[in-house]
């Protein structure tokens, strides 16, 4: 027995681009349907992203779920450059006309929007194994898929792939009508959670002889601190002592000074990947998120394209059923594509300005220490960074 659903956009994957574009169609009155693999439980358990951009903020607004963010986010007008053992601040708000960027995890993000869709009644079906989809090159899409055990075919107008890197819209298309273009950097970030105050009260990213270090935060009280490590190394050989010791041998001598330590809530390895797949709409099928994009994480970029993504997509299905326009469909994959490949280039470019290659030439280290050191003293390159970090208007 097969059970059949029908719904008007069905979203594949529960993560912010999913649960977001969800909120944004409810509230335009179009209903949808998202189906997620894994439970509930495991999404919120992804420690990930924790930077919002001011366009990110505006949207989770329109969505009607940052009544929270407003309340806890931490505004952050600026961030510092950390190198030769020194700190150099960037200030954001001077150099961009005053914008800024919210520090809040994507954890209550995704909380925030999972709660603002219980309250709406918009069905997710999790933990859905098996899931197929079908006839999107034609009129009839939809997808297949088993929860605990039943068989179930749903039936709808569109479908969004906001599935992730590893999901299966992407894989669906056929392989001619798709191009795949990948960046695979030879490092990762280990990143440790702990409930210690942040070392200070702005982000450090910081270049070091023995690899790049992010001091980060979720709160107050909460720290986000990310190590590069060689992709070789397993996040279980890191006792929380090796990581803090390894961390603050990275610092300048008051962070380091400064630096509380205590034990960590969660430690992961995550490498670094440049990814675009081109176009994003097959049909009745958009890519929106990490199932189109992956940038690797320097610069804070993945959750906020995937939000910009959503904003496109959502506009482009409001006047499809409003208005009955296709322009929205029809642009929708160039418009995001022409945001996405400048946030490609933002953090490819500081990803390779702050991490350390193996074996990396010494002629390189100096290059780098010479863009480094142009960066904090020309307001010019200041603010092109600054304009790039706090993210290019929509
Ligand atoms: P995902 O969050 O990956 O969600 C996809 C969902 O689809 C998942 O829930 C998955 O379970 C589900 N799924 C997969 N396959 C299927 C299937 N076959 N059927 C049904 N469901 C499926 N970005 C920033 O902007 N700022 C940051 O500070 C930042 N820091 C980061 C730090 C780390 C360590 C990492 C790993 C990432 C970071 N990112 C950051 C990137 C950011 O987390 C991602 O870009 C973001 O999660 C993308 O959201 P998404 O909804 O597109 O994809
Ligand atoms: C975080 C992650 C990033 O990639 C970044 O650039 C800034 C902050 C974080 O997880 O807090």
């Amino acid at each position: 027995m097969t059970k059949t659903l029908r719904t008007q956009v069905l979203i594949i994957g529960a993560g912010p681009a999913g649960l977001l574009l969800g909120q944004l169609l409810h509230k335009a009155g179009i209903d949808n349907l998202i189906v997620e693999r894994q439970t509930g439980d495991y999404v919120l358990g992804r420690i990930r992203a924790g930077v919002l951009e001011q366009t990110t903020v505006e949207l989770l607004d329109r969505a009607g779920v940052a009544a929270r963010l407003h309340a806890e986010g931490l505004v952050h007008h600026g961030f510092e450059l950390m190198f030769d053992g020194q700190r150099h601040h960037i200030d954001l708000s001077r150099l961009t006309g005053g914008k800024s960027v919210t520090v809040y995890g994507q954890t209550e993000v995704t909380r925030d929007l999972m709660a603002a869709r219980a309250a709406a009644g918009e069905p997710t079906l999790y933990s859905a194994t098996d899931v197929e989809l079908f006839g999107f090159d034609g009129d009839q899409p939809g997808a297949r898929c088993t929860v605990d055990g039943e068989r179930i075919e749903i039936h709808c107008d569109y479908i969004a792939g906001c599935d992730g890197y590893h999901g299966v819209s992407r894989a669906s298309v056929p392989a001619e009508a798709i191009r795949t273009h990948e960046k695979v950097y030879p490092f990762g970030w280990l990143g440790l959670l702990s409930d210690t105050p942040p070392v200070s009260h702005e982000l450090i990213y910081g270049r070091h002889e023995r690899g790049f270090t992010l001091c980060s935060m979720r709160s107050s009280t909460r720290s986000r601190y990310y190590l590069q490590v060689p992709l070789t190394e397993q996040a279980g050989d890191w006792s929380d002592e090796r990581f803090w010791n390894e961390l603050r041998s990275r610092l300048d001598p008051a962070a380091a000074a400064a630096l509380v330590t205590g034990p960590s809530l969660e430690k992961s390895i995550a490498p670094l990947r440049s990814f675009v797949a081109e176009p994003m709409r097959f049909g009745r099928l958009f890519l929106a998120g990490d199932a189109a994009h992956i940038v690797p994480p320097t610069g804070a970029k993945g959750l906020n394209l995937a939000a910009s993504d959503v904003h496109y997509l959502s506009q482009a299905l409001i006047e499809h059923y409003r208005e009955r326009s296709e322009a929205g469909i029809a642009h929708y994959s160039a418009r995001c594509l022409s945001r996405i490949w400048k946030a490609e280039r933002f953090s490819w470019w500081f990803t390779s300005l702050m991490h350390k290659l193996p074996n990396e030439p010494e002629i390189d280290a100096k290059l780098h220490r010479a863009e480094l050191e142009y960066v904090v003293s020309s307001d010019a390159a200041m603010a092109s960074m600054a304009e790039n970090y706090v993210g290019l208007p929509w």
